[in-house]
């Protein structure tokens, strides 16, 4: 298998010994439009707020501080390396019960229906098995005005998708993306280009009466 096939592989899955190492790079790697994203998420106190594929678990810690004293932080990781990343960074705030890391993935997350105010995800979307269940299956745990933010490679970026091996990157358009958030329910669906990192932020809000 090709080095570049291999790396892509552990993105989308880490596993073993590899998959502690490509935590470590992932979180600088991703860390720019992680810290981009916060900027739209507004993290508040009490808020409770769900990453899909928190990866390492770095800005689920830095979600967990500003929602503190009374929020809840949750990050769901398909990897169970992963998953043990995630943990040992934030165990200081699992052990307040301020955040929760679980095994899920976009097509099943194991919460409860309307229970969360805000949810993100950050260049997961790529690997997930099917683009309209983890919509559906993210507006069913988002609370009335509820609020979810993606951010992705967009496929009409020709210098990343040369890069990336189509065996394991599924890219999507940001219109496709738009009209399958408005397919699942959302409103306000938006999907622009961030100027500073170059990745779409797609938006969308669940209707406050649904
Ligand atoms: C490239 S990493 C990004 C991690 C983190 N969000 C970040 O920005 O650094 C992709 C992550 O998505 C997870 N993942 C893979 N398939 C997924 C799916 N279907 N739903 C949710 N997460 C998934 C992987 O286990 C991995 O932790």
């Amino acid at each position: 298998m090709p080095k570049l096939e291999i790396i892509a592989r552990q993105s989308a899955h880490p596993r073993g010994a590899l998959g502690h190492i490509v935590a470590r790079v992932m979180a600088l790697d991703t860390a720019r439009v992680n810290r981009r994203v916060l900027t739209h998420i507004e993290p508040k106190p009490g808020e409770r707020i769900l990453e899909l594929g928190c990866g390492h678990g770095r800005t689920l810690q830095a979600v967990a501080e500003r929602v503190a004293p009374d929020g809840l932080a949750v990050g769901i990781d398909p990897s169970e390396v992963m998953c043990g990343v995630a943990r040992h960074r934030n165990r200081a705030g699992i052990a307040t019960g301020a955040v929760r890391v679980s095994p899920g993935y976009s097509d099943h997350v194991p919460e409860d229906n309307a229970s969360f105010d805000k949810v993100f995800s950050v260049h997961t979307l790529y690997f997930w098995p099917d683009l309209s269940r983890g919509l559906r299956e993210i507006r069913r745990i988002l609370k009335e005005g509820g609020e979810l933010w993606l951010a992705f490679h967009s496929s009409e970026d020709a210098v990343v998708a040369a890069k990336l091996p189509s065996s394991v990157y599924c890219l999507r358009s940001a219109d496709e993306v738009t009209q399958a958030l408005v397919a699942a329910g959302f409103v306000e669906a938006t999907a622009p280009v961030d100027a500073e990192t170059g990745v779409v932020i797609a938006h969308g809000r669940v209707p406050s009466c649904r």
